[in-house]
């Protein structure tokens, strides 16, 4: 699956950035990334709530909403209630992250495990027993268009091997840095879901670039 992150899209048309990428055949999006940044878990900030549930509404893409943001407890609900199909916290920022899953499919979305690419897997591996999906950042989240980080790939083939044999149920999510020249590494390595920011809003026709990369990544 690939997820363009609107992060690298222009913010004053929104709307017509996502339908250019909700074309017909290999060309549409899986899902649509929406990263919220709040200046604090990240240095940056890009886009909350009201925004988020505008562009849910906006679309029939399932919209995939990443909360780069402290204390998930208090706001990662709102992003479910407003219909966003998956919600995916941090396991750095969350203090109960067993109770905000059963709370995010509660109500109505799939719920999202998100590690920096220095944070281990293994300590996470029974709390997500509850999840849905586990977004492996391949660049230390806040930022788009940085050079993807290859080490992260233990990560993945571990959670593909452990999905394989039917010990966790999850889509294994990769974020950050994925163009033409890194998505097969990450296709090889196991990855269901590639997010990609710049490689598809910085092309010239994004739809096109969905359709390259899905190519590439079936290779
Ligand atoms: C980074 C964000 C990513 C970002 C990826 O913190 O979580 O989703 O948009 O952008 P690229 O694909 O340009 O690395
Ligand atoms: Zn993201």
């Amino acid at each position: 699956m690939i997820a363009p992150s609107i992060l690298a899209a222009d913010f004053a048309r929104l709307g017509e950035e996502i339908a250019a990428v909700a074309g017909e055949g290999e060309a549409r999006a899986d899902w649509v990334h929406v990263d919220v940044m709040d200046a604090h878990f990240v240095p940056n900030l890009t886009l909350g709530l009201p925004v988020a549930k505008a562009l849910i509404d906006s679309t029939d893409l399932p919209i995939d909403c990443h909360l780069m943001i402290e204390d998930p407890e208090r706001w990662a609900i709102g992003y479910a209630e407003a219909g966003a199909y998956n919600v995916t916290v941090h396991a750095e920022a969350a203090k109960d992250p067993v109770a905000l899953a059963k709370n995010l499919r509660g109500a109505g979305a799939k719920a999202g495990l998100s590690i920096k690419p220095g944070t281990p897997l293994e300590p996470w591996l029974d709390v997500l027993k509850h999840y849905d999906t586990l977004l492996v950042m391949s660049v230390e989240p806040g930022f788009g268009g940085q050079s993807f980080i290859a080490d992260v790939l233990a990560k993945v083939r571990t959670a593909r091997r452990l999905v394989d044999t039917g010990h966790l149920t999850l889509v294994v999510e990769i974020d950050g840095g994925i163009n033409a020249d890194t998505i097969e590494q990450a296709a090889e390595a196991g990855v269901d879901c590639f997010v990609a920011g710049s490689a598809v809003y910085g092309a010239a026709d994004p739809g096109k670039a969905v359709a390259a990369l899905r190519e590439q990544a079936a290779r």
